[in-house]
């Protein structure tokens, strides 16, 4: 699969843009378990007109972690194509992302992200303005949501307008705005955008991907191009391994479409036979990288998402207090002690 000239390989899976998530550290580390490409956390194209440092910041990429897409965000043609520009001088990203899925309240409800969904014309303005700004450069893609809500469900007749504005490859979260992250993701209509004949551009997956099962299934029931996982990586980076490990292991099984159910079956994917020692010691490489980055107490504090949303950690008997203090540890030595005492815990059971 391709996007420009890029390579992906065959069924690639991506890390989604997650704000907070998708640091360099992070987006490191997944492509080195298995991510064919990741993506920034999203930039506000009017912080980066106005040059502001955090937002700037964000526009750090090394080579090792590429391919990386840069995905900007913002409700105007102007700034949002003078964004475009600032990113690929500064960062030489492989490809420039356009967000009009973040449902968030402070984005979406000022017409951005999401809001875009409710102005379609304007949508398909500024995603001419970058293409015209930095397309003959850079790939210029989207990821986009369903639609705003259960009754405007635009996306497979969007998908045609998005193409014609000239984007490389567009991602499809199977959810509207208004459910935020409710429900099971819908990729009944992912499937349908990818079975329009007039669409030539890849299609990527997204949404609730949390298994290798679910990784094959959205490819063969649904032929997307790609799939894109979010939630599904915090305290598991691993599962990029997993799922290519399962993907390589199927390649040339059936491939077929079915009309069958709209939603991924629910499996509970362990394998892929990473040892309990190897994942642990994922995790404190996590640490490390990000107290390196950050200093000790930001650095903690920004891995506890994935501590806390870690399978690793689900399940133990009596495991409560131990789990408090885990995510209430300050200094990298105290953590790594409660680490090695579940270490010792989780061989025991
Ligand atoms: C903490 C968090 C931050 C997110 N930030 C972004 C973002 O910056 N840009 C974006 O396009 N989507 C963002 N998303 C949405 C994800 O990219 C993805 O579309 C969504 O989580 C569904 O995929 P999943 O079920 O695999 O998590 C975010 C999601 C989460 C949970």
């Amino acid at each position: 699969m391709k996007i420009g000239n890029i390579d992906l390989g065959y069924r690639p899976v991506l890390l989604a843009p997650m704000e907070d998530v998708t640091d360099i550290g992070f987006r490191l580390l997944c492509r080195r378990m298995g991510a064919a490409m990741v993506y920034s956390e999203f930039v506000s194209c009017d912080a980066l007109v106005r040059m502001v440092g955090k937002s700037l910041k964000k526009l750090e990429v090394c080579d090792e972690e590429r391919p990386v897409a840069i995905q900007i965000y913002g409700k105007e043609p102007g700034p949002m194509a003078d964004a475009a520009r600032i990113v690929v001088e500064q960062a030489h990203p492989d490809v420039v992302d356009l967000n009009f899925g973040c449902p968030v309240k402070k984005i979406a409800s000022k017409g951005a992200g999401a809001g875009m969904l409710r102005d379609v014309p304007k949508l398909l303005e500024i995603t001419r303005s970058v293409v015209d700004a930095v397309g003959h450069e850079v790939p210029v893609t989207v990821k986009t949501r369903l639609g705003w809500d259960h009754e405007h469900k635009i996306i497979v007749e969007l998908a045609e307008q998005l193409q014609d504005c000239g984007i490389s490859a567009l991602t499809i979260h199977g959810r509207t705005r208004s459910q935020l992250y409710s429900d099971q993701a819908d990729w009944t209509l992912i499937g349908e955008v990818k079975r329009n004949p007039r669409m030539h551009i890849p299609i990527i997956g997204n949404g609730d991907i949390t298994s290798a099962e679910r990784a094959v299934e959205a490819f063969e029931r649904y032929g997307v191009d790609a799939i894109m996982v979010g939630r599904a990586t915090f305290g598991r980076p691993w599962i990029f391994k997993e799922i290519v490990e399962k993907i390589h292991s199927q390649n040339g099984l059936n491939e077929e479409t079915s009309t069958q159910p709209s939603t991924l079956t629910d499996e509970n994917e362990q394998g892929a036979g990473l040892s309990l020692d190897w994942k642990l010691d994922i995790l404190k490489e996590q640490v490390i990288t990000s107290v390196a980055r950050l200093g000790e107490q930001s650095g903690i504090h920004h891995v506890r998402r994935h501590l806390a949303a870690s399978p690793l950690f689900k399940g133990i008997p009596d495991f409560r207090q131990t789990r408090i203090r885990m995510l209430r540890a300050e200094t990298v030595d105290e953590l790594f002690e409660i680490i090695e005492h579940t270490r010792g815990l989780l061989h025991q059971l």
